[in-house]
This record gives C-alpha cells, structure tokens and sequence, in this order.
C-alpha cells in the first residue's frame, strides 16, 4: 500500500494528538500554536543512516534518549515521513515537547565513519560539523534564539559545526540575523562542547577580520583589535610597533611595499608566555598582513579586487590561533609576528625594477609591486629569528597560483621540516581543515636568484609556471631555522559552497589546524626538535 503524503499524515496526527509533524525543510514561520522565542528552544539531532535493510533510524544516544521521552513518537514520525535521512538532509518536527518546540532532525551519514585515508580527513567529524550546522541554521530561520545540540558522539565537533555554522558577518547591515545561542544538549561531554566552542570562535575571529572591508580593518585597527582581544591575559604581551621601530629594524622591503599607501605601516608583535618555563623555546607564526592588496603600480584588475581586504588572512589566522591558544591555556610559548600595511598606486609606490634591501641585507628587485606579500615576509622572516624557535610557521595569501593548484581543498605546506610537516599534517586529519604537502626544490630556487640587479627577484624568471613553488623558494632565501614552514592559505581564503559548515565568505582557514598544531606541539614538550 502506497503511504499517504508526509503532510496529509502530519495533518492528520495533529488533529488526533497534537504533535506536528512536518517532513519538509524547516522555511517560513512556525505553525500557528508554537510560539517561537517565547521560552521554548529547538533542538537539533543527529541520526545515523540505516545499515539494515528495515531503513529504520539509527539514532545516536541523545536521539534515542529523546525518542524515549516523546514515547517513541520520534521514531514513529520519521519513518511515516519516507526514507532514512541521507548525510546533510533535515526533517523539521514541531510540538514534540513542550521544552523544545522545534526539533531539527539531521542525517550524520555511516555510523562509524573515521579517518579517511583518501581525503586524509576524520569523515566521522566532519559529517558530524556540517550536520550540526544545517541543523542551526534551520533553528536561526526559525528565529528561535536558543538550541540545544545533539554531541552526537563527538562534542567538540558539534560545538565547532554549530559555532562556525551559525557565524555571520552581520556588523555594517541595519537588518541583522537574529543572534541564535548554541548549547550542548545533555550534560555529558560539557569539557570538549567547550573546546568546540573555544576552537570555532577562533577561526570566526579570523573569518571577521578577513571579511571587514578595508577601510574598517587597516593596520591600526587591525592591531587595536587583537590587542584588545588580549587584554585579558597577564601571560600575553602585545607590541603594536609604529613605522619608526620598523625603519630602525631595517626592515626595507617591508617599508618599501608600505610607503606606496597613505595609512601608515604596523609591525604586530605578540609573546604569549604558556609554558611553565617561560624562557622555553617559542613557537614563531608569522603572517602576512595586507590589508589591502591592489597590486600598486603592477594594479590588478578592478573585477573582485575588493576580495583583495583579506590579504590579511595568514595576520588574521595566526593572530586569532594565538588568542585561541591564550583562551585553551596551551603549555607552550607563542610568538606572533604580523607586518600590516596597505599594498596601494602612488607617486611613492614602488616602481617595476625598483630594487630594496631586506633586514638580513639581501637586495630583492621588485619586478612585479604585486607580489608585494614576500616583501613583508622577507623583513618578518629575518626578524623571527630572534627568538631561537622551535619552529618557525608563516601563513600567507601569497599567490593566485596556489589556488590554481589545490583551489579550497587544502593549504599549500612548503617545509624543510618533515617533522614539522608531520605535526601539521597530522593536526589537519582532526580539524578537516586540511594541508598538501608542496616542494622546495632548488629547482624553483634558481628562478627568483637568477636576477639582474639584486640578489634576488620577488617573481620567478619563468613568470607564472610554478608561481607559488618559486614565492616559497623566495622566502627560502630569509630563512636558515631549521624547521620552517610556509602555509600559502590563498586557495582556501574564501568560501562560496566547498565547506558545508562555512557560509559563502571569507573561511578564516586554516585557524583551527593552527591551534591544534600549536596543542600538539605543546604536548611533544621539549625534546621537539
Ligand atoms: N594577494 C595576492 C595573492 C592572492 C590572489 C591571494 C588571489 C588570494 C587570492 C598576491 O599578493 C599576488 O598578487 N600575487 C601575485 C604574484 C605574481 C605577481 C607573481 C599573483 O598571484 O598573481
Ligand atoms: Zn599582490
Ligand atoms: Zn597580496
């Protein structure tokens, strides 16, 4: 006998014993009766797909404790609404209970999925931060200001697809979202829900500062902000260096990109004292920090130059990855570096051929004002390694090649370190936020060397081939630590669809990695090296 339409039975429940069931995506308004805001929240709960053939629901254990709760109704409702849930796809119930009177049931995909060796990410996690998104998503569009979430096995992967799910960069519109609270549903697993939370709101810190238009966010502003976001802690200092301190540290390519704009330069400097022994050798990140990349004399073209204000995103992700680690209490020191400036066409711009001297003393022609972030990096570089690191880790947006090498599916890792690579590697697998491993061969060394007028030249003589192999190579020639590595983040700068738990904007990748990177390293204590 074929089943009656999912609305037809949801009607006829209703008129027999009141629970509302609706099959579809949860859209418009709530049914009349239900108030929304007025006390009750939504409720948001995963369920496995059916491994058996009955195509009955495999409810996790807060899905099965509430089915209980509601005497089964959960159950009876979903399956008279067709078949199982497949990975992603919700059904709305309304008037289940009178605590919750909207509950967003999710697909989770297979049981016991882990890592996955192809993807070389954990699929368990993943399935579990883009359920638990669309399923708060549903809740906010429902105008409901708080949901509980299902941990559904993993809370800390719960709280990271609600926290960063939820995020918006609402901050300049009149007309907001309504502001929806997650909370963990259950009292178990409250220390990793909290650590979801910590880890999401880090990489949302950085997903703001990237997504705020340059005007807003300038070098000032951007330092005034992270600052602040310090304050709190007696083991964080923070130096906000003003272009005299960057002139007297000889940092000439740095200040050569920054003299083309109005907005004056800053060189952040930030010491987060973690380790018990706080003369410990720091773990050094180092960002580039453009806050607004035209391109200068070599201008980009108009169309999408205004992406070009997150130039800032390798400052922004290890700035926030060190507030992050701040916030976690992580047992280990961290120093942040950032140079911010404005890459911008003026009569003081640097020219095509001009040719400027780093702080280590290296001369670098400036063929092309465009490939203005090594500049930066260059200077900063040079200056990291004042502080006898454990390693040195720079993140940056520094090449259009990266992108058209891996588009969003992974941060380009350029490493001499296979040790470093592993932690970062391995850190990646638990985040789904993940890293290629890319060459530094000689090869692409000898294409930024062989140079006219300086020692080197800021793009590869071969000009595109392998543009963000021979960027690498060129930071490579500021560099002697022995474990450093070069995290090129362009190709995973933005987000239009690729990460189900992002909405289309500006990712704050990789925030998460970094923080996961910096705990791990925390725990292999001293003998790292
Ligand atoms: N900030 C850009 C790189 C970029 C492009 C980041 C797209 C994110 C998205 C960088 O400063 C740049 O313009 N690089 C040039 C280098 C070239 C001139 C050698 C590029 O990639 O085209
Ligand atoms: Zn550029
Ligand atoms: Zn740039």
């Amino acid at each position: 006998m074929l089943l009656p339409c999912v609305r037809r039975v949801a009607a006829r429940r209703l008129s027999r014993d009141l629970p509302l069931a609706c099959g579809c995506p949860a859209q418009g308004p709530a049914p009349r009766g239900y108030s929304r805001g007025a006390g009750g929240k939504g409720l948001v709960l995963g369920v496995y797909s059916s491994e058996k053939d009955d195509g009955a629901a495999q409810f996790t254990s807060a899905g099965d404790a509430f089915d209980r709760l509601v005497s089964g109704k959960l159950r009876e409702l979903l399956s008279l609404c067709g078949p199982p849930l497949k990975k992603g796809k919700t059904r709305i119930f309304h008037g289940l209970h009178q605590d919750f009177p909207s509950v967003v049931v999710v697909g989770l995909g297979k049981k016991n999925a882990g890592v996955n060796d192809q993807e070389n990410w954990n699929e368990g996690k993943e399935n579990i931060r883009a359920a638990v998104a669309v399923g708060c998503r549903q809740i906010q569009d429902l105008e409901i200001p708080c949901v509980e979430v299902d941990p559904c096995g993993d809370a800390q992967s719960a709280a990271e697809g609600a926290v960063l799910g939820l995020h918006e960069y609402n901050e300049l519109k009149q007309k907001k979202k309504p502001i929806v609270t997650p909370q963990l549903h259950g009292s178990a697993e409250s220390e990793a829900w909290q650590k979801g939370v910590i880890y999401a709101e880090g990489q949302n810190l950085a997903r703001y500062l990237m997504e705020a238009p340059a005007n807003y966010i300038t070098p000032i502003k951007f330092a005034e902000h992270i600052e602040q976001k310090l304050r709190s802690f007696s083991n964080v200092k923070v130096h906000i260096r003003p272009e005299s301190w960057i002139t007297t540290e000889q940092m000439g390519a740095f200040l050569s990109v920054a003299k083309g704009s109005t907005e004056p330069p800053i060189f952040l400097e930030i010491h987060y004292l973690g380790a018990a022994n706080t003369d410990d050798s720091p773990l050094v990140f180092v960002g580039k920090g453009v806050t607004f990349d035209s391109g200068g004399i070599s201008l980009k073209p108009s169309s999408g130059m205004d992406a070009m204000r997150a130039d800032m995103g390798g400052a922004a992700t290890i700035c926030s990855a060190i507030v992050t680690a701040a916030t976690l209490n992580l047992p280990l020191n961290i120093i942040g570096l950032a140079p911010l400036c404005e890459n911008m066409p003026s009569g003081k711009a640097n020219k095509p051929g001009d040719v400027v001297r780093a702080k280590n003393g290296k001369t670098i022609q400036v063929d092309n004002t465009d490939a203005e972030g090594r500049l930066l990096l260059a200077d900063a570089l040079c200056y990291a390694h004042n502080f006898n690191a454990r390693a040195i880790v720079n993140a940056a947006t520094l090449t259009g090649a990266m992108d058209v090498a891996l588009g969003s599916a992974a941060t380009g890792v350029f490493t001499n370190s296979s040790w470093l690579w592993t932690h970062l590697y391995e850190a990646s697998i638990l985040t789904g936020d993940r890293v290629w491993r890319m060459p530094l061969f000689e090869h692409y060394t000898k294409q930024v060397t062989d140079c006219p007028l300086a020692d080197v030249s800021n793009v590869g003589k071969y000009s595109r081939a392998g543009g963000a192999c021979t960027a690498a190579a060129f930071l490579k020639e500021f560099v002697t630590a022995s474990h450093w590595a070069h995290l090129d983040i362009a190709g995973v700068m933005s987000n239009k669809d690729e990460v189900p738990y992002l909405r289309k904007g500006m990712a704050g990748r990789p925030t998460r990695t970094l923080v996961e990177f910096a705990a791990r390293l925390s725990q292999d204590s001293h003998n790292a090296k």
